[in-house]
């Protein structure tokens, strides 16, 4: 059984500590380069659930003719402006979107749909049925099964990942591709300070005892086409 992780705790009260944890992901750049090619946005209108900081939100957003970013963290909104969002940003959660029928070619989400709570998660997925149009689809990066990362939070194997799992095998989603992705701190102290924080008294214990600041994060993106 993982240890217990602090995530959305972090989000609330320390929306600096994900924000590190987020700069220190995929310095390549190769999540986000993938996902706009395989998404194909040029020219469309896309929706983004569960943005957070923003981190890729304008690089998205340049890509497509019209963008709006979602997440309902204020705190988390708050940086995604500061670092330039501002334009594309509103604050709702993905199972009640403020949205007409059939209005958006795309849904993109970056780590939300497999840790939301099944109702949730379900809830979401129909909304975002809704929203899009025919022919429309819907993108999402999570965490694939197995990496470094995944063994430093004893979450390795298809089975630790349910939410992931949920999506392919019940969700009606498709592994469009497999990256090799990277996390990078500054430091072995910043590694052990953001991931403890957010992964845990577990992890922190194993990063005093092997100092690191480098771990291969592997990734997934999953796609389905529009439609319940
Ligand atoms: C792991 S973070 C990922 C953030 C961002 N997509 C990224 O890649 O950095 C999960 C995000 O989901 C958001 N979230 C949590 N519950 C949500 C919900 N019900 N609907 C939409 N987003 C939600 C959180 O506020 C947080 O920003």
């Amino acid at each position: 059984m993982p240890a217990p992780e602090h995530w959305p705790s972090v989000y609330r009260d320390r929306p600096e500590i994900f924000a590190a944890f987020a700069r220190a992901e995929d310095p390549q750049g190769r999540i986000v380069a993938r996902l706009a090619e395989l998404a194909n946005l040029e020219g469309t209108t896309a929706l983004e659930l569960g943005c957070g900081t923003g981190r890729y939100t304008t690089e998205l957003a340049q890509r497509c003719a019209r963008y709006l970013a979602t997440d309902p963290s204020p705190a988390l909104l708050e940086l995604a402006k500061r670092d330039g969002a501002a334009p594309w940003l509103l604050r709702t959660r993905a199972e009640r979107l403020p949205l007409k029928d059939h209005c958006v070619d795309r849904v993109l989400a970056t780590w939300v749909l497999a840790y939301l709570r099944p109702g949730d998660r379900a809830a979401a997925l129909a909304e975002a049925a809704r929203v899009l149009r025919p022919g429309g689809s819907m993108w999402l990066v999570e965490n694939h099964w197995d990496g470094e990362f995944q063994e430093l939070r004893d979450r390795a194997g298809y089975g630790a990942e349910p939410g992931v799992k949920a999506l392919i095998e019940a969700g009606g989603f498709r592994v469009a591709a497999r990256i090799e992705s990277e996390l990078r701190f500054d430091s072995n102290e910043e590694a052990a300070a953001i991931l403890g924080a957010l992964c845990g008294e577990t992890v922190a214990e194993k990063l005093r005892r092997a100092p690191r600041r480098s771990f291969g994060h592997e990734v997934v993106i999953l796609q389905r086409a529009a439609g319940p």
